[in-house]
């Protein structure tokens, strides 16, 4: 049977991972999550006090692009791909509101998105993959053959995050976590390389009040169609 390409791009906490993991599951494809990768460079720059304490040193960052190595290993017991940073699982610690809080600012420079491009590119070379992030559908994979562009509002976006992060332990109020959902919207989608932007192709999904079953399902069938014309 013939592969695909399934990009989903949208605003954060839009449910984008747990779609991809869905469809990643019933059609065998890789499930990548982009967003860790941009995670992950962000708590290196924390890690060596580049960005988080006082003064932004983003030269030093960027010379340090090289020496950091991002792989993500499959983790059988979870059913997916967990990053690892410089050899090190940081799948945790990436989650946290403090990565949440720099990682914007990060995914703004170019050579980081340069760096994570080429990447994610090599990832997805033989098809049979579903990719979450910004810019999976307009610079990414801009010939996927189903590219997804997913909505909420900010309020239930953020009540979503504020639940997951409860549920693992952290200390987080709601409205932090609201102020910090729409900051990274507004830095995610004007900034000058790579804005978040709906690709034109792209089927776009308001989840504010539809259930995450029924999103999946009518997904996948897109999905399927797709495959089956391609045969
Ligand atoms: O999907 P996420 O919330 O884990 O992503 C974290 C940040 O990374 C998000 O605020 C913007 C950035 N990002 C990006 O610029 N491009 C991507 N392809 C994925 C994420």
């Amino acid at each position: 049977m013939s592969k695909i390409t399934i990009a989903i791009d949208g605003f954060s906490s839009t449910g984008k991972s747990t779609l991809a993991k869905q469809l990643a599951k019933a059609l065998k494809y890789i499930y990548v999550d982009t967003g860790a990768m941009y995670r992950a460079i962000t708590l290196y720059a924390m890690r060596n006090g580049y960005i988080g304490k006082g003064d932004e040193q983003i030269d030093g960052l960027l010379s340090d692009l090289d020496k950091i190595i991002l792989k993500f290993v499959y983790n059988s017991d979870k059913g997916f791909a967990e990053m690892y940073l410089n050899g090190e699982n940081i799948e945790q610690e990436i989650r946290t509101l403090e990565v949440s809080k720099h990682v914007s600012r990060i995914a703004e420079l170019k050579e980081v998105r340069s760096k994570l491009v080429v990447l994610q590119q090599e990832m997805g070379k033989k098809k049979g993959i579903v990719m979450d992030g910004r810019d999976i559908g307009t610079v990414v994979f801009p010939d996927a053959e189903l590219k997804i562009f997913m909505t909420a509002s900010p309020e239930k976006r953020a009540y979503r995050r504020y639940k997951e992060l409860l549920d693992r332990g952290d200390k987080v109020t709601y409205e932090e976590i609201l102020e910090n959902v729409e900051k990274r919207d507004y830095i995610d989608s004007h900034r000058e390389f790579s804005p978040l932007k709906r690709a034109k192709d792209a089927i776009e999904f308001d989840n504010s009040d539809m259930g995450l079953k029924e999103q999946f399902e009518r997904i996948l069938g897109y999905a399927l169609r797709i495959i089956e014309k391609q045969k």
